[in-house]
């Protein structure tokens, strides 16, 4: 049986990747392809769990190296449980966020070293690694923006502008380095633009399950 197509959806705060994932979903099941939608840190029952504790605001200083580990056993609960299984039986899977928001986040954004996280991700995934990631970009001011429209923040969102600048910049250069992934997407246009320019690049990968 074919496997289904694993494919991340990655941005900063208020790029619009979620709403995007949403309709994606839509055209995808609209040519008869099952779709699961998930999103990290999260997914399963106890990787949500780890994301309540990751995102809550709270007074104790959070390691740096703690918090990577969550993000890490997340995914390993979330790839066992959902995610492999999934692909496994020919479903595609669009998941909101993935390891390159470890890298973005946790290096670009807290400065752990590249290293570390590369340790983890070959512990937690071996060599794998989503068809195509779609990634949201857009200048910091628009995201501050939709961010200060949205109420009550997280406790990634509660960080400066100089943390949402290192998440962008090293998005862009991972972005940079495998052309044959990611797509960059600018994510300041319309909703109506960018859903264009998602469907645009979606094409490739719907030719490619048809003719199989
Ligand atoms: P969300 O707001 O897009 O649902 O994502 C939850 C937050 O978790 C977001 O602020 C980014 C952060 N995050 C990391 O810091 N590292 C990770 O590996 C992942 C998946 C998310």
């Amino acid at each position: 049986m074919q496997k289904g197509y694993f494919i991340t959806f990655e941005g900063g705060e208020g790029t619009g990747k979620s709403t995007q994932l949403a309709l994606v979903k839509e055209t995808l099941e609209q040519k008869g392809i099952t779709v699961r939608v998930t999103r990290e840190p999260g997914g399963t029952e106890l990787a949500e769990e780890i994301r309540g504790v990751l995102l809550r605001p709270r007074a104790e200083i959070v390691n740096v190296t703690t918090e990577l580990l969550l993000m890490f056993a997340a995914r390993a609960q979330h790839l066992a449980q959902f995610i492999l299984p999934a692909i496994e039986r020919g479903e595609w899977v669009l998941c909101d966020r993935f390891t390159d928001a470890t890298y973005a986040y946790q290096h670009g954004g807290r400065g752990v070293g590249e290293d570390k996280i590369s340790l983890l991700e070959e512990l937690v995934q071996a060599s794998f690694k989503p068809d195509l990631t779609l990634l949201f970009d857009a200048p910091i001011e628009i995201s501050l923006q939709r961010m200060r429209d949205r109420g009550a923040l997280d406790r990634f969102e509660q960080e400066g502008v100089e943390f949402m600048q290192g998440v962008r910049s090293v998005y862009l250069a991972r972005a940079r380095l495998e052309p044959k992934r990611f797509r960059v997407i600018n994510a300041a246009g319309t909703l109506h633009e960018v859903r264009g320019s998602v469907n645009h690049h979606l094409q490739a990968l719907i030719d490619d399950w048809v003719s199989a």
